[in-house]
């Protein structure tokens, strides 16, 4: 029977119901026809969903379904994700946002506000890992005084993506601050000092924590965003905290996301570098997410 686009969308979503409901969940037939609507505008097609609907390799309606068969999580399917107070471009080079990453940015901006009570100095900030760059954008975007932010990551891919979504957004933070990109590992060849050290890095062990990440995760977002090898796991962050030490001003602060599992143990790790003041805290489900570590002074 021929169907409007509407209705083949209906029928697709029963059909596919405990399927949709597993890998997708949230997800209505009403997001499904927002997308697929919005996706025929950036494709300039004339079609809408009251258009007879014909499957066809052709047809972005059809790639847009068996993605969806395929698991491919919506946000690079519609290559679209929404973060604090934007709609950021994603690829699969870069992670999905995640909601509790949203506590990091305020946790940031509420240090960097009290950082410019305390001095005239311009605010500088440096985010590791940045990913699509949705946490230092975020960040500018919520400051009343301007800062110089940095971000750095080692893939080159991530930072073409941060790169795009800092200009599509560069009207949404004063044109005072400025936002600079280096790729490379962690914060080898950055030049300090930092008010604020930020990041949301990989943080989960390839063997031991494996089985504790969902299917649609191990096989659509980037290895390079999630896994640390677990015999050089505690190594990594103390090269890690031991440069960041070194690149903050006294009383600057290190703001990070973690695993649950290994946030206590990482905050001894944060000690052994120096750090002052380690404290674990947890998100909004009451699981251990951050760690908070201060540089005293020196
Ligand atoms: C968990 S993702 C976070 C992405 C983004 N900040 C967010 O919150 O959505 C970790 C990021 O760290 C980057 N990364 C992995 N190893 C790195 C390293 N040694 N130095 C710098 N960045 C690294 C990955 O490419 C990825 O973009």
């Amino acid at each position: 029977m021929i169907k409007s686009l509407g209705t083949y969308t209906e029928s697709f979503f029963k059909d596919h119901q405990k399927y949709l409901e597993e890998t997708y969940p949230g997800l209505t037939v009403r997001r499904v026809k927002q997308e697929l609507e919005l996706l025929m505008m950036e494709t300039g097609s004339t079609d809408s969903l009251e258009t007879v609907y014909l499957p066809h390799t052709e047809n972005p309606a059809t790639k847009f379904f068996s993605n969806l068969e395929l698991g491919i999580p919506l946000e690079y399917i519609t290559g679209r994700a929404y973060f604090y107070r934007s709609e950021f471009k994603v690829t699969p080079d870069v992670l999905i946002p995640r909601a509790e990453t949203e506590s990091l940015v305020e946790m940031a901006v509420n240090e960097l506000k009290s950082w410019a009570k305390k001095t005239d100095e311009k605010l500088r900030f440096i985010d590791v890992g940045t990913g699509s760059g949705i946490i230092p954008i975020s960040i500018l975007q919520d400051l009343t005084r301007p800062a110089e932010a940095w971000a750095s990551d080692i893939s080159s891919e991530a930072l073409t993506v941060a790169r795009q979504n800092a200009f599509n957004l560069r009207f949404t933070w004063s044109s005072k601050s400025n936002l600079s990109f280096k790729q490379t590992d962690r914060l080898t060849d950055i030049e300090g000092p930092f008010h604020l050290i930020v990041s949301n890095p990989p943080y989960i062990k390839r063997e031991g924590d494996k089985d504790l990440v969902h299917s649609q995760v191990r096989e659509f977002e980037p290895a390079l965003a999630l896994w640390l090898d677990d015999n050089e796991y505690d190594q990594w962050f103390e090269t890690f905290f031991a440069k960041a030490h070194a690149l903050l001003v006294d009383e600057g602060v290190f703001l990070m996301e973690g695993h649950e599992n290994h946030l206590d143990n990482l905050s001894k790790v944060g000690e052994n570098c120096g750090f002052k003041n380690c404290e674990v805290q947890s998100d909004l489900t009451g699981r251990k997410r951050f760690l908070i570590m201060r540089k005293s002074h020196g």
